[in-house]
């Protein structure tokens, strides 16, 4: 692949701003980053955000382990930045921050229509062992099943 000079750092708590901003441009439902400070009020909430070359923030990943599971809360890319990596690498970030903090387990919960993100964690070995029945609200209205996917570290 092309390094295109994206990388990640550890963010936190001093981060919410940038995880808000990032974050309302990758969901029609955007977080406050009020609702960011809050997350890390939490024990074992880490977040990592993804900068391109000129430092500007395109994506972010936010988890929270709790005993032997870490729970990937949520991750986006700018709409610009998709398809060139990033979001395999905040997902490889989170795998390896995980793992190092002790967890034995990841998982997550995806809309039943996202294809983008399906295929990504797929690929990195999460299987689906649920379904929540019209978790989420779509922009429409309308609602969508979450498929509860799993890793082992
Ligand atoms: C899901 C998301 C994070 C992927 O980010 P990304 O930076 O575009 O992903 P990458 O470029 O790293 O792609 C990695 C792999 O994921 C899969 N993938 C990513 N986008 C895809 C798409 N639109 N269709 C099919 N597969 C896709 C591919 O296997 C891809 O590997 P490849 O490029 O070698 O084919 C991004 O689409 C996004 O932010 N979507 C909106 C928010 C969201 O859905 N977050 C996840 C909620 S659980």
């Amino acid at each position: 692949m092309v390094d295109h000079g994206y990388h990640i750092h550890p963010v936190g708590r001093g981060h919410a701003k940038a995880l808000s901003e990032v974050h309302k441009g990758c969901f029609f439902k955007g977080w406050s980053h009020l609702e960011f400070e809050s997350f890390f009020e939490r024990a074992g909430v880490f977040a990592g955000l993804a900068y391109d070359k000129k430092q500007r923030p395109v994506g972010f990943v936010l988890c929270w382990i709790i005993e032997d599971q870490c729970d990937l809360l949520s991750m986006g890319v700018l709409e610009e930045n998709r398809r060139d990596g990033v979001g395999q690498m905040l997902l490889d970030y989170a795998l390896a921050n995980a793992t190092s903090l002790g967890a034995k387990y990841m998982m997550l919960e995806v809309n039943i229509n996202n294809t983008a993100a399906h295929t990504l964690y797929e690929s990195q070995g999460f299987e689906k062992f649920s379904v929540r029945k019209g978790y989420y609200t779509n922009a429409d209205g309308t609602l969508a099943d979450a498929v509860c996917m799993r890793k082992a570290l």
